[in-house]
């Protein structure tokens, strides 16, 4: 049905057309995290050289929990939002502290650590373990809701919830860290805010946003 249709062929395009992305060539839980953090409020292309630089001078937690906070600081600088990067070594001495310098594999765990959300949570859990856990940002949202035309707003905490519940089932079995990321590229390069390229989306045929001519008035959005 539905939801196999759009998980599968999602994946499929994931598979030829996904970005070469410094953080996507390394399984380290640490690096997944760092790159989380950083494209919360910022674009990839501006995030790469940053990421980059940010791992050569700190390439494990226990160099990042050890360093003075001035130099994380410095490494940050230009990028904006400092307390991403306050919280970062904040939670990077909580992990070197509580588990040995290893990040944890489990929700409760990751979700106790400073800056550390649902979304940044779930992307650590799927992308780094392949974990089914969901990883539900504004884009996520936007494609979900034109794909399976849902006009709840997405402002209310209850629409986050019911995202949360359909992102989590449509994860194929042992795919959670591509699949999520294929939400993500999907969202990043097809399914855009303001003009999606439906004509090269993988599940254009069966998008219910798309068929009712919705797919630019979703999702919908009350307060800012
Ligand atoms: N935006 C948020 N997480 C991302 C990721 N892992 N790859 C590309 N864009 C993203």
């Amino acid at each position: 049905e539905d939801m196999a249709f759009f998980s599968r062929h999602l994946l499929e395009w994931y598979h030829e057309q996904k970005r070469d992305l410094p953080w996507r060539r390394s399984r380290d839980p640490y690096h997944i995290w760092v790159s989380e953090i950083m494209l919360q409020q910022t674009r990839v292309d501006t995030v790469i050289p940053y990421f980059n630089r940010f791992i050569g001078k700190f390439p494990t937690i226990e160099s990042l929990a050890d360093a003075p906070e001035e130099e994380v600081l410095k490494c940050w600088e230009g990028l904006g939002y400092y307390s991403r990067a306050r919280n970062l070594q904040h939670a990077a001495r909580q992990v070197k502290e509580a588990y040995g310098g290893k990040v944890p594999d489990d929700r409760e765990a990751v979700f106790a650590l400073k800056g550390v959300g649902p979304y940044t949570a779930g992307a650590i859990l799927s992308i780094a373990f392949n974990r089914p856990e969901p990883a539900v940002d504004g884009n996520v949202m936007r494609v979900l809701s034109r794909f399976f035309l849902i006009e709840d707003d997405i402002a209310k905490a209850r629409t986050r919830v019911r995202m949360e519940a359909l992102a989590k089932a449509l994860i194929p079995a042992g795919e959670a860290s591509h699949f999520n990321q294929a939400l993500m590229e999907h969202g990043a390069l097809v399914c855009t805010p303001k003009s999606p390229r439906c004509l090269v989306c993988p599940v254009m045929e069966r998008c219910a946003g798309r068929l009712a001519g919705r797919e630019t008035s979703l999702p919908v959005k009350t307060k800012a």
